[in-house]
Formats: structure tokens, C-alpha cells, sequence
């Protein structure tokens, strides 16, 4: 494992950016893992930047996004799918049918599931994840408590989650109590993983996840046993 000390949130979301684009560089086809939530937002907006200069090409890029909520269609502004759409694929040259997020409206959960997990193989794998951490040291949306084997499933967000995810609703009432994610198995099958957590309320978790004992109640400590992680964080 990698870890590396960003100076502040600018210099960490240009340390990640980094990391992705020599990945689409090396790879221009590669199928790049994503995740939404606060912390890749100014990875994202690096990426633009790049983009917009002329430095990176998407076009033949293909991504998968880690989870969304169930119940909430692509249009919602409080979907994964409209987060991602707002955030990086409306601003570069990433083919939109290329781009795939849980459907979070499928007539059938379960179904869904399987299907995502068949597009992964279909896809080639993913050939760098990006990951966040929640404060119960989530990630993706899996769970603490959940079995690490677990491939796309449906989970029920636990009360730390639906807390720090109401910030993004009108009112707490408002966010869905469940949602579909890849799993544990899913993450650390993916070739590389980048794992980004920033703000000095994310220190605590990290060190447990990264130094701590392995163990489904951190779900992220997992990530230890991955071959090729790079950690980027910044606690100021
Ligand atoms: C989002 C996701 C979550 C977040 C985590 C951290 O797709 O999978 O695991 O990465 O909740 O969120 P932020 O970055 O908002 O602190």
C-alpha cells in the first residue's frame, strides 16, 4: 500500500486526478471505477481542467459508479446518476452510454444486481477504483458488519449513513433507507484501487482501516489485503 500526504484538499484532488489520468493515458480505454460523495468532487473538477486543456481523452473510456440510491431515478438531483452526470460526465468527451451507475428504479433489485455485476465481467474489470470512506469506514455503501464477499447487492443504509447523507436532502425523512452497491468482493477485484478521504474528521477511521485489524465492522480494512492501493489523504 501507498500513502500519501496531500497538503490540503486542492493538492489531494490533484494528486487524484493525477493517478486517474495516467491511467486513461497509459490505457485509453480503460474502465475506470468511480464514486461520488464530497471528497471526488474537486478530483473531478481536475479532471475537467485537464480535459478542457487538451491533456486527457475519455472517449474511450468506460466507467462504473460504486452505488446508488434505490428509489431514485437517473433525473433526481439526488441520484449518483445525476451527481455524476453534474459533476464529470457532462463536461468531458466520456461516451454517456459508456457510463453506467446502478438503476435505482429497476423493476427488479435483484435482477439489477446480477446484471451489474455481469457488465463488470462483460467490461473487462475495473482497472482503477476510486473510493471515499465513511465515517463508519463504509465503503461504497457496504455496511460495517456486512461478509467482505458480497458482490452488487442491496443494503439498507445504517443511521451514520442516512445522518451524514442528509446534508444532501431537504430533510432527513427524504433519504432513502436503502440503496444498491457493489460489494467488498466487487471492489478489491478491481486491478488498482485509490482510496481518498480528506478532513481531519476522517483521520480516526482511516488509520483504523489502514493500520487496525481486518474486520467486517471496518468495512474498508479489507483494502489492506488489496495488491495495488493507493491512499491519498489530507487531515487538515
Ligand atoms: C459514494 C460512496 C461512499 C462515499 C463515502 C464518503 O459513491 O460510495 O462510500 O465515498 O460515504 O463520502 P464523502 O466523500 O462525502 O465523505
Amino acid at each position: 500500500m501507498r500513502v500519501i500526504e496531500a497538503k490540503d484538499y486542492a493538492d489531494l484532488s490533484r494528486k487524484a486526478a493525477n493517478v486517474i489520468s495516467a491511467q486513461v493515458i497509459l490505457k485509453p480505454h480503460a474502465v475506470l471505477g468511480l464514486a461520488t460523495g464530497s471528497t471526488p468532487i474537486g478530483t473531478y473538477k481536475q479532471l475537467i481542467e485537464w480535459y478542457k486543456k487538451g491533456d486527457i481523452d475519455f472517449s474511450a473510456v468506460k466507467s462504473i459508479n460504486l452505488d446508488e440510491y434505490v428509489g431514485l431515478m437517473g433525473d433526481n438531483e439526488q441520484s449518483y446518476r445525476y451527481f455524476m452526470n453534474e459533476n464529470l460526465f457532462r463536461h468531458i468527451n466520456i461516451n454517456l452510454e459508456h457510463t453506467y451507475v446502478p438503476n435505482g428504479v429497476a423493476a427488479d433489485p435483484e435482477e439489477e444486481c446480477r446484471r451489474y455485476d455481469a457488465l463488470i465481467e462483460e467490461v473487462g474489470g475495473i482497472d482503477l477504483q476510486l473510493l471515499g470512506i465513511g465515517h463508519n469506514g463504509h465503503i461504497g455503501f457496504n455496511e460495517p458488519g456486512q461478509a467482505f464477499e458480497k458482490t452488487t447487492h442491496i443494503v439498507k443504509l445504517g443511521e451514520s449513513t442516512i445522518q451524514a447523507n442528509a446534508r444532501f436532502f431537504e430533510s432527513i425523512d427524504d433519504v432513502p433507507r436503502q440503496a444498491i452497491t457493489m460489494g467488498i468482493k466487487s471492489i478489491m477485484q478491481a486491478k488498482k484501487l485509490l482510496l481518498i478521504a480528506n478532513g481531519p474528521d476522517k483521520k480516526e477511521i482511516v488509520e483504523k482501516a489502514l493500520y487496525g485489524p481486518v474486520t467486517p465492522s471496518v468495512p474498508a480494512s479489507i483494502l489492506q489485503f488489496h495488491p495495488n492501493l493507493t491512499v491519498i489523504t489530507c487531515f487538515e
